[in-house]
């Protein structure tokens, strides 16, 4: 598995990873696919913006199998050095290291950025992203108790937080 920086002619390949998830897992609270030309422009906010990067695993074959990225925790002026992390494993790549490798090469490309704290909103129970954001220096500091309804139940997120 190569990991690497995102490039434009990603979307296709992440959308892959993603989509299914929005379609089919509580882990992100986004409803909707998304369509290739929102994930081209999103692509290019990650490689203009070095406090937002991502990070994608690529299989032998060319396959996309995970990626890692960063986004703004909000876009009001006063947050700015505070960001969002998520990562995201295809499920026949999952628990073989890949989602450590993303991680270790995105907070890499955070090192030495004017960046003072790193957020992941973690849905209940994942014990495996627990465990990759624990080893990665996230602690947990607040759960927001049924915060969220998909697949017409509730879900708490955890929330976890990195200081640089
Ligand atoms: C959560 C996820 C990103 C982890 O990535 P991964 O490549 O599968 O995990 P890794 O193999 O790198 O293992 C990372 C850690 O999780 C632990 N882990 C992996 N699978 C686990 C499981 N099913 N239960 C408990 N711990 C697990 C590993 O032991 C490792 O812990 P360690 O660092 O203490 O040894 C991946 O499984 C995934 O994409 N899941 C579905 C989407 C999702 O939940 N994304 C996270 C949104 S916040």
């Amino acid at each position: 598995m190569n990991i690497r920086p995102v490039r434009p002619d990603d979307a296709a390949g992440i959308n892959a990873v993603y989509n299914p998830f929005i379609l089919g897992s509580p882990a992100t609270f986004e409803t909707a696919a998304i369509d290739p030309e929102t994930r081209r422009r999103w692509i290019e906010d990650r490689m203009a913006n070095p406090r937002w990067p991502a990070v994608v695993a690529e299989s032998q074959d060319g396959e996309i199998a995970g990626f890692a990225n960063a986004s703004a925790f909000d876009p009001r002026a006063a947050y700015e050095t505070s960001i969002k992390v998520s990562v995201f494993i295809a499920p026949q790549a999952q628990g073989m290291g890949v989602g450590a490798r993303l991680y270790s090469a995105l907070f890499d490309r955070l090192a030495g950025i004017d960046v003072h704290r790193a957020y992941a909103g973690i849905v209940a129970p994942n014990p495996a992203s627990v465990a990759l954001h624990q080893r990665f220096g996230f602690r947990h500091v607040s759960t927001l108790d049924e915060v969220g309804r998909k697949f017409g139940r509730f879900y708490s997120v955890m929330w976890f937080e990195k200081r640089f």
